[in-house]
């Protein structure tokens, strides 16, 4: 059997893969994207695929795997950039990176919200460029989690983790809104399942960490972020796609909201010449949730062990439902 790999990744999962001797591999063998049209030659004929969330796995690269192709395995727990209607009607098995990442996820989420609604990025400049000159009881003010109320937009696993770590920094209240009410989540931390409205209307902090879906696409809009407090802040680690940006921008020029901490965008990378990278109150990071080395170095390993379990015909450790 052979399987593609779209990108280097961390050894320990190359290496997994390798000496399994379960199947030969091709990889491209870059830190680089792979070019669209090396992904459609390079899937050809290949019984396993193992992608990264910047590979679109559509119809286009199906069709050009042809009917040897079983198992897609991807380096990450979003799904959105698999077609998965078509993969699903192909028969194919799709391996993803749950539970791994998702204290990394958490704890850069807390980082984001810290950095966003205390001002660090803006802070460190000042000291640069010579703004600090001198202790100013109305300089450089934030706002703080004490006694707050935080909004998740999905409580799944990296919503959880969130709340968690956000509770001993004394927030008051916590609200989630998703498909469904989830009790059973939501009793660690005594959270109220409320329609997104009521969530942009109460909440202090509005952490979205649900999954990309048709559902979720826009959902951070115009008429959410007219209903959010001026002082609130607003932090995605999601999908870039689940906030429509030009919104958010106007949103943050006219005060409407406080300020902002993006670790997605779209697209990805943001131009540099993006006007929300001009907004002091808008602090964006690279996408970077899960990069610490222990946690990317496990999501290879599981995608690896996905991938080889599923070119077995056995249970993946972590296979989707599709
Ligand atoms: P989970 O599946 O555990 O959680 C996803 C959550 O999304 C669920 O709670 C689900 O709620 C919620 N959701 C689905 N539809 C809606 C909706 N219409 N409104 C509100 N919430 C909704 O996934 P994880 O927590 O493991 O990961 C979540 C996402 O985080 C990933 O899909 C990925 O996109 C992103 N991610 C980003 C990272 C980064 O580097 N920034 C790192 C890792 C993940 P319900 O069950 O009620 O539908
Ligand atoms: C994911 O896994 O979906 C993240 O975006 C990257 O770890």
């Amino acid at each position: 059997m052979q399987a593609f790999v779209t990108r280097r990744i961390p050894r320990e999962g190359l290496a997994a893969l390798s000496q399994a001797g379960v199947c030969s591999i091709q990889q491209w063998d870059s830190d680089e994207p792979i070019p669209r049209s090396e992904l459609l030659a390079g899937v050809a004929g290949k019984h396993g695929l193992l992608c990264l969330l910047s590979d679109r796995i559509d119809k286009e690269v199906l069709d050009a795997a042809g009917s040897n192709l079983k198992i897609i395995s991807t380096l990450s727990v979003g799904v959105d950039h698999l077609a998965l209607e078509e993969i699903k009607k192909r028969g194919i098995r799709v391996g993803y990176t749950p539970d791994i990442l998702t204290d990394a996820t958490a704890e850069l989420s807390v980082a984001l919200l810290l950095a966003t609604c205390r001002r660090l990025p803006e802070s460190v400049e000042e000291v640069k460029n010579g703004g600090w000159t001198t202790w100013k009881p109305l300089w450089m003010c934030g706002y703080g989690l004490s006694d707050s109320t935080v909004g998740i937009i999905g409580l799944g696993r990296i919503g959880q983790a969130v709340a968690r770590r956000l509770k001993p920094f004394g927030v008051k209240k916590f609200l989630y809104t998703g498909s469904r009410p989830k009790p059973e989540s939501a009793v660690e931390f005594q959270a109220d399942f409320v329609p997104l409205a009521k969530l942009a209307e109460e909440s202090d902090f509005v952490v979205v960490t649900c999954s990309l879906t048709p559902d979720t696409k826009g959902m951070c809009n115009k008429d959410f972020f007219s209903r959010m407090k001026k002082t609130s802040v607003l932090i995605n680690t999601s999908r870039g796609a689940v906030v429509n940006q030009e919104d958010l921008y106007q949103a943050l020029v006219s005060g409407q909201i406080a300020a902002a901490g993006l670790d997605v965008t779209t697209p990805e990378p943001l131009p540099t010449d993006h006007p929300l990278l001009s907004l002091k109150n808008c602090v964006i990071l690279p996408h970077i949730g899960s990069a610490t080395y222990a946690t990317r170095s496990a999501m290879s390993v599981l995608s690896a062990n996905n991938l080889l379990a599923g070119l077995k015909g056995e249970n993946m450790p972590s296979e989707l439902q599709l």
